[in-house]
């Protein structure tokens, strides 16, 4: 009998059509069970603290490393009966390792009624990067990784596709490679039929850029929106009262998706209380907001953590902390208006306009599919970036395209068909290249305005003359433009990167939209971070490829 129980367990948690827990979806700005029920999330922050690092020139500590909690089976186990203690149907994870194996823990959690909501970006170089945003095929593949390592599980209730990416209106640039994240892992989770959604989590910034992003990502088609938005609120402290968040009930009473705290839990005034918990889950918000999730089971740093674990990782102390989230989560009971039949059609935002405060363009750009890239780096380049010595190039690739792409400005030539220009809605036609193609791209198109002086393919050592270089400027320059004519610019349907063979991969999916924007290299003035005229100078690319987004942290 155990056995068989055993396999069933097993059989039903491979299988994508058994369902132990019910699949959740939207309807209007509401999330429901199958049987109608409203869902809300009643959740708890689950990642043990990376390394962080203070590496952003605007001043955010981000992690640099990260563990992942849900290959750990152990710790799971360990952690499941104190997720059930304090009452939480659902945890935020924000950083995994694909390759792992998360059965285990996946199991465990689902058997205890709890969802994951996951976020798919890495901390170092594998998120959007606010100082020089794109979307890009290395992150395509990474994000799309992590889903397919994923999709076998009935408890994954979101994907999330980036954290607190803007913070200024200056970073609202990045807002059109946010939604173009959105718009492909939605279009890739459907062609695996699952119906998990795709989500975002905002920083809680000035209202005049943060209920226009909120928009932008909810706006025009259901296809290139996220379904769920997610907003980090360290609003109410201490004893707080509800007037702590009478502007962000009244900011969304017109936002149309379903929403909620993706972090919540000041402790600028010690003790926390959660008095906040009723609050939230009460008459006064859920007309609004669909639940939170407070932060953070494990130590993290700003002294947020709920729980220690022993040095051996064995056994877990629970704090004051803990007991009064698990007094105030356990509760709670769910408000479940309005009926499913009563929330209204599903509809979409109106696009923002651009302002001061809100600069993103609404063409989108393409799905990052590498084959463009592979065809670029096979047959039209001549000098490529050889210095691979250290696991974390990101800041010698940044600091190298800065300086190849304001060489290269010297020269007449332009880093224009590597940059990619969220405010104009300007995508070169490699712009969808990971930074070490673009790179390269940069560096051959430098040696080739110097007629190939063997000097200038060197770069301290860091750039290489490859021996299959094409036989001349005018061959390499046919080369890549016949890569980009190749390349099928707009939106199509992403490909697992791990299943299609290279010269397949990328191909257009049958029955793929090529709907989005073209990817024209006549580029315009560059009003963020990157590319800024046809001389291709740069102004601010320092740090440009390191990824600074998609850490767990949020500064109050
Ligand atoms: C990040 O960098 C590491 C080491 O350089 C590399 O192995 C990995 O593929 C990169 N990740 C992404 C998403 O580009
Ligand atoms: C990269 O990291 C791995 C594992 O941490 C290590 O074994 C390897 O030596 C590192 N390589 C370089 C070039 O730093
Ligand atoms: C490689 O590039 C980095 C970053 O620009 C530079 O610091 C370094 O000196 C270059 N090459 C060598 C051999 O160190
Ligand atoms: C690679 O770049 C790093 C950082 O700039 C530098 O320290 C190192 O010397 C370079 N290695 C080579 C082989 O150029
Ligand atoms: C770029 O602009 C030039 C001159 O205006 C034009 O001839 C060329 O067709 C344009 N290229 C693209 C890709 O739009």
């Amino acid at each position: 009998m155990k056995f068989l129980k055993a396999f069933a367990a097993a059989a039903a948690l491979v299988s994508t059509g058994v369902s132990a827990l019910p699949k959740i979806t939207r309807t209007g700005k509401y999330l429901y069970q199958e049987d109608g029920t409203r869902f809300y999330i009643k959740g708890i922050a689950y990642q043990e603290q990376g390394t962080v690092t203070q590496n952003d020139p605007t001043g955010f500590p981000e992690p640099t490393d990260y563990i992942d909690p849900l290959a750990d089976a152990n710790g799971c186990n360990r952690d499941v009966p104190y997720l059930k203690q304090l009452g939480v149907n659902t945890i935020r994870v924000y950083s995994v390792n694909s390759a792992l194996n998360h059965d285990s823990c996946m199991q465990a959690l689902s058997e205890a009624g709890i969802y994951v909501i996951l976020d798919l970006a890495l901390p170092v170089n594998g998120s959007i990067d606010r100082a020089s945003p794109a979307w890009t095929s290395n992150l395509l593949d990474l994000y799309i990784g992590t889903v397919d390592a994923f999709t076998k599980y009935d408890n994954v209730l979101a994907y999330n596709v980036g954290n607190e990416v803007v913070t200024a209106p200056a970073d609202t640039i990045s807002a059109p490679f946010i939604k173009a994240a959105a718009r492909d892992v939605k279009a890739y989770l459907k062609s695996k039929s699952s119906s998990a959604l795709v989500s975002f989590s905002s920083t809680d910034g000035d209202a005049s850029w943060r209920l226009a992003l909120a928009n932008y990502l909810a706006c025009d088609t259901d296809a290139t929106s996220i379904d769920l938005y997610g907003l980090n609120v360290y609003r109410w402290c201490g004893d707080g009262s509800i007037t702590n968040y009478n502007s962000i009930i009244t900011d969304y009473t017109d936002f149309p998706i379903p929403s909620y705290f993706s972090e919540f839990g000041c402790i600028t005034s010690p003790p926390r209380l959660w008095t906040e918990v009723p609050a939230l889950f009460g008459e006064q918000m859920v007309t609004e907001w669909s639940g939170g999730i407070a932060f953070s089971y494990f130590p993290a740093v700003g002294g947020y953590g709920m729980v220690t674990i022993s040095s051996d990782g064995s056994s877990v102390t629970t704090s004051d902390d803990f007991t009064r989230l698990a007094t105030q989560y356990t509760a709670v009971s769910f408000i479940n208006t309005p009926t499913q039949s009563a929330a209204g059609a599903s509809t979409q935002a109106t696009c923002p306009a651009k302002s001061d405060a809100f600069l993103a363009g609404t063409a989108l750009p393409p799905t990052p599919v590498n084959n463009v890239c592979d065809c670029l780096e096979k047959n039209a380049f001549s000098c490529v970036f050889s210095n691979t010595s250290s696991n974390n190039t990101s800041p010698i690739i940044g600091e190298l395209l800065n300086y190849a792409c304001s060489q290269l400005g010297t020269l007449g030539g332009s880093c224009l068909p590597i940059g990619a220009d969220g405010a104009t809605g300007t995508y070169g036609a490699f712009s969808v290249c990971d930074p070490a193609t673009k790179l390269s791209y940069a560096l051959s198109e430098f040696y080739e305005l110097s007629n190939r002086l063997a000097t200038s393919c060197d770069f301290s050592g860091n750039a290489t003359v490859l021996s299959t270089a094409p036989a001349s400027a005018q061959a390499a320059d046919a080369a890549a433009s016949s890569c980009a004519s190749a390349s099928p610019a707009g939106t199509q349907v992403p490909t697992d990167p791990t299943a299609t063979s290279p010269s397949t991969q990328g191909a257009a999916s049958p029955g793929a939209t090529q709907t989005g924007s073209s990817s024209g290299n006549n580029g315009t003035k560059n009003n963020g971070a990157g590319f800024v005229d046809a001389r291709g100078a740069l102004i601010t690319m320092a740090a440009s490829v390191v990824g600074l987004a998609g850490g767990m942290f949020v500064l109050l």
